[in-house]
């Protein structure tokens, strides 16, 4: 045993170095919210993904992300309220935002970000659909890779989603577990693309 110690710790320290020095994944998720909602759900996706190892998680209003918190993230996941059937305009504005900071920093080609998406609506089906499918578009056409999000009997969804009322005001516990592990599922998921891209 110590003779097979004595001959390989000399090829395995390096190893265990470099894993050490692996750098975080960086997740940034961004919502806009009136009245609380949509923040309340972008909290337990935020906790969900502080839950996977060497991930740094940023949890921003949707004006409050920096430049430099939007050209570093590894993953970005977007949460908007429906508005009229549709993402609010204040979070589609954020969606323009990323673009265009890509953009003027010749960034849009950088492979393997990742992109999801979160709502909160008034009614069980009122534009939640189409508020989420919006936001991966836009993803898609950064080229973003999009995920979504796991409901608890193990069916993928569009990302995490509540419905707040007045038949089913504030945000059960359900909604909020679907969300935090969503929110695992987004940031494990994000940091396995990383990895593979940076062997390549
Ligand atoms: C101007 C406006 C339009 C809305 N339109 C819809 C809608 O079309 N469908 C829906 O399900 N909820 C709608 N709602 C309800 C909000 O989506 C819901 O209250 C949401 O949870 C608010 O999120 P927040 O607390 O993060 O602002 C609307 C709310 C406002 C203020």
């Amino acid at each position: 045993m110590r003779r097979w110690l004595g001959s390989s710790v000399v090829s395995v320290v390096p190893l265990l170095g470099l894993a050490h020095q692996e750098e975080a994944t960086r997740v940034l998720v961004a919502y806009h919210s009136e009245t609380g909602n949509t923040e309340k759900l972008a909290r337990a996706v935020a906790e969900g993904a502080s839950r996977v190892n060497n991930v740094t998680v940023t949890l921003r209003a949707v004006g409050e992300a920096s430049v430099t918190e939007i050209l570093t993230a590894d993953g970005i996941l977007l949460g908007a309220p429906v508005q009229w059937a549709g993402l609010s305009s204040e979070a589609k504005r954020f969606l323009d935002r990323v673009a265009q900071t890509l953009v003027d920093a010749k960034a849009l080609s950088r492979e393997g970000r990742t992109g999801g998406a979160f709502v909160t609506g008034g009614a069980p089906s009122s534009g939640k659909e189409l508020a989420r499918l919006t936001i991966l578009s836009a993803f898609l056409n950064m080229r973003f890779i999009v995920l979504g999000g796991v409901a608890a009997d193990g069916f993928g969804t569009l990302g995490p989603q509540a419905t707040t009322g007045p038949d089913d005001p504030g945000l059960s516990e359900a909604e909020l577990d679907e969300a935090r592990r969503s929110g695992e599922r987004f940031a494990r998921l994000t940091q396995s693309f990383r990895r593979a891209l940076a062997t390549r």
